[in-house]
């Protein structure tokens, strides 16, 4: 029998996977559609096909996100999603199903149930063998820090629904945080922001394209956007414009707290530790980092040097990838 070896991040917003030999294989929204069908719960559509119904599913369709700030929600939506991705990913030529061996990125401070959790989802879906690791940990390796001598490195991964901030220092989180704060907080205040001042409502896949195409971090930013929504006092379709400075005051409280738990971790740390990270920086990664102006913003506040990579939304599955071909640093990690 085949045995494929996987790297799997269910992330909030998207699920990656990794296979050994390979690389990145699969990088979809971890998204289902189900018919509503009580009895039956047939699957519609998964990842990719799913978001497209995001708030313009048929009255008969329920989309459903299996993960929330980074936490299993929906056992049997999360299985069924990841079904059908190691489906996808199987090569056609197999005659007999693969055997599944993954290394699963976990967000960091899971209860044992929660750890549970996410092994039992493994299972389920057809994966024999499973090893945790903390994503920020993951995040160190793919972002090629030394991560098993004792110098120590300070990662913030900024995400979907979670930002985990950590230190790490000879294969171990050496003190850390994960705050229930992420790129989906944003666009729910972005929603909230546009019904108190233009008494429009948009949804979320149109506050996500706002954020992406308008929001800064920048003071004075002049960006702005045409948005299409609903006046919810006309219930007509309604024009207005959105502009980056208004958007900035209602994210900014969000990057207040990130800042905040940024300085609790290293308010913790040794000296030498924060000698360590004041040498080298703040590697900064997740899809959220791509934020223009989160680098300026975070070396005002902090007075550290913030390293940015081109494919930040990758980190953490590439060190959960390099892991399965370097057994003894997986080892070493896990013990
Ligand atoms: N260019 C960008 N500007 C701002 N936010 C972005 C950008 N690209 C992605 N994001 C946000 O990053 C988040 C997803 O990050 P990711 O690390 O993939 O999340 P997760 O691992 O939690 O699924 C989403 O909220 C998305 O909107
Ligand atoms: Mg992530």
């Amino acid at each position: 029998m085949a045995t494929l070896e996987l790297a799997i991040e269910l992330g909030t917003c998207n699920t990656a996977i990794y296979m050994l030999g390979h690389g990145v294989v699969l990088y979809e929204p971890s998204i289902v559609a189900f018919s509503n069908d009580v009895k039956q719960k047939k699957i519609k559509a998964v990842g990719l096909q799913a978001i497209q119904m995001v708030g313009k599913s048929p009255v008969d369709t329920a989309v459903v996100n299996p993960i929330s700030e980074g936490l299993i929600i929906d056992e049997d939506a999360c299985v069924r999603m990841l079904k059908v991705f190691l489906k996808k990913l199987t090569p056609k030529e197999l005659i007999f199903n693969p055997k599944f061996k993954a290394i699963l990125c976990v967000p960091m401070g899971l209860s044992s149930i929660e750890r549970r959790c996410f092994e039992s989802v493994c299972l389920k879906a057809g994966i024999s063998e499973i090893s945790l690791i903390e994503s920020a940990l993951a995040s160190a390796i793919g972002l090629d820090l030394p991560v098993t001598n004792a110098n120590c490195n300070l990662v913030v991964n900024c995400g979907g629904g979670k930002t985990d901030i950590a230190v790490v220092s000879m294969c171990k989180i050496v003190e850390g945080c994960s705050l229930n704060i992420g790129g989906n907080m944003l666009d729910l205040a972005i929603i909230d922001f546009i019904l108190g001042k233009y008494n429009v409502r948009v949804g979320k896949q149109s506050a996500k394209k706002i954020k992406h195409d308008i929001v800064s971090l920048y003071q004075n930013d002049s960006s702005q956007t045409q948005i299409l929504g609903a006046d919810i006092k006309e219930r007509t379709p309604v024009e207005a414009t959105v502009n980056a400075e208004d958007l900035l005051d209602c994210i900014m409280p969000y990057f207040d707290k990130i800042v905040e738990g940024i300085k609790i971790v290293l308010s913790k740390c040794n000296p030498e530790v924060v000698a360590d990270i004041k040498l080298v920086g703040l590697n900064l990664c997740g899809g959220l980092s791509q934020l223009p102006g989160i680098d300026e913003m975070l070396k005002k506040n902090l007075g550290l040097n913030i390293n940015q990579v081109d494919n930040p939304s990758f980190v953490s599955i590439s060190g959960a990838g390099k892991l399965i071909a370097d057994k003894k640093l997986l080892k070493d990690i896990i013990e």
